[in-house]
């Protein structure tokens, strides 16, 4: 097991009715002036946002609000943010909605406290170290952004979808109400289910020896999301799959089941350069893209990929040919996602093959490769866009 540091600061509320208690929570967190943060609509239709203001409201905390976030969060609604952060004194950011909302928050809260432009942390021209305390009430159990210390931001100029992380962008607190993603399209739901498992899997492929404590853990994740989210695609209402997949989609990411190995994160960037040329669902991106890539570097560890053919879906150990094994398991989760109702092509995304070599000049590799688990170069990059065709 490798060395690490694990901070995890988030302090957690779970339950029933929970976001009633958010007023308390800003105060607990010294949070005096508040920015709402929220989408395109689904917190207003369902009342959401009205409980979160009035909550706000009895504990005598002042707040203004921006509404609009879209999915694959844009860099404009940022900006309009920042400003408002700073010509209100704000000193909290409150994000109310899925992981899209969180995220730009998060990059509101960035740019709340620098003078140039924000996108300089998306660009890793500048590290992040400070930013102001949000807090969230989650409404949609996938992109984990409750716990981590990630962003994820498109931005229109160029159509970039660029990440970020620092230990100060993990929420001081997160409001979890299962009964909030009762609401949730299938759709959703499955992309959530889909992304949540990605965040494991990224971890799982490692080369690092003898982790057998995060294994394990990341098992664990795996199996309650392939039990859970079945159910909650049947019955929508059903509190306890929901209740179950939120917590999985928070320890899924918050590195619980990352630390002491190195993760790899190919998938991810690979499916950030589709989300950002044709605005396709992170998930649904994920579901095609992971297939892909798992086929075209199982040969660099086949028994690591026999394992989770075992352990995870349950498929017989092939001693003379684990080969066998190593893709059974890779068919049987491609099955799974494709009964989530999940794309597992190119063309399904609305995504074509014409278009892959502006995927891969976006990645901006330039000679560098990415990932861990197997170092891909250009080349190989192509070859497993190639192969999700
Ligand atoms: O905008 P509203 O009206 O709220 O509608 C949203 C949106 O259209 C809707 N929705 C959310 N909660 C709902 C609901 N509809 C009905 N009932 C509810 N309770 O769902 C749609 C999708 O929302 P979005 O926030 O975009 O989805 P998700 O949570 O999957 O977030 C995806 C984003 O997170 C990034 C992805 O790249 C993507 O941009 N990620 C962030 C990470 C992080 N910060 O650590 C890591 C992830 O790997 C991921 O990259
Ligand atoms: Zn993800």
């Amino acid at each position: 097991m490798d060395n690490f540091n694990f901070y995890s600061p988030t302090y957690f509320v779970f339950g029933k009715s929970r976001e009633n208690e958010a007023g308390d929570y800003v105060r607990k967190f010294k949070g005096t002036r508040v920015l709402i943060h929220y989408g395109s609509g689904s917190v207003v239709e369902s009342g959401l946002l009205a409980r979160v203001k009035k909550s706000l409201a009895n504990a005598g905390i002042w707040f203004t609000e921006l509404g609009g976030v879209v999915p694959n969060p844009r860099s404009g609604l940022v900006y309009k943010g920042i400003e408002q952060c700073k010509e209100n004194n704000i000193d909290f950011v409150l994000a109310v909605g899925g992981g899209s909302v969180i995220d730009s928050a998060k990059a509101i809260a960035i740019g709340a406290l620098y003078d140039g432009d924000f996108w300089d942390f998306f660009t890793g021209k500048k590290i992040v170290e400070k930013a102001l305390p949000i807090g969230t009430i989650l409404t949609l159990t996938a992109a984990g952004s409750e716990g981590s210390s990630g962003s994820v931001i498109t931005h229109e100029n160029g159509i970039l979808k660029r990440a970020t992380g620092g230990e100060v962008l993990r929420p001081a607190f997160s409001i979890l109400n299962p009964e909030l993603t009762c609401s949730l399209p299938p759709f959703q739901t499955a992309c959530g289910a889909t992304d949540m498992m990605a965040h494991v899997m990224e971890r799982y492929f490692t080369n690092s020896k003898r982790v057998e404590i995060s294994d394990r853990l990341a098992e664990g994740i795996l199996l309650t999301v392939i039990n859970e989210a079945p159910k909650a695609l049947a019955n929508p209402l059903d509190y306890d799959a929901r209740a179950n997949l939120m917590w999985a989609g928070m320890v899924a990411h918050n590195d619980t089941c990352g630390v002491g190995r190195l993760s790899d994160w190919s998938t991810h960037q690979m499916e950030h350069e589709l989300s950002g040329l044709y605005d396709v669902a992170h998930g649904a991106g994920l579901a095609v893209m992971f297939p892909a890539w798992m086929k075209y570097v199982m040969k660099h560890d086949v028994m690591r990929f026999a394992q989770f053919a075992v352990r995870v879906w349950g498929c017989s150990m092939d001693f003379q040919e684990p080969e066998n094994t190593a893709l059974e398991g890779i068919a049987c989760y491609e099955k799974f996602v494709s009964s989530l109702g999940m794309p597992i092509r190119f063309a399904s995304l609305g995504a074509r093959a014409a278009d892959i070599p502006v995927l891969v000049k976006n990645l901006g590799l330039a000679g560098k490769t990415l990932g861990n688990f197997v170092k891909l170069t250009e080349e190989d990059v192509t070859k497993i866009y190639e192969l999700a065709v």
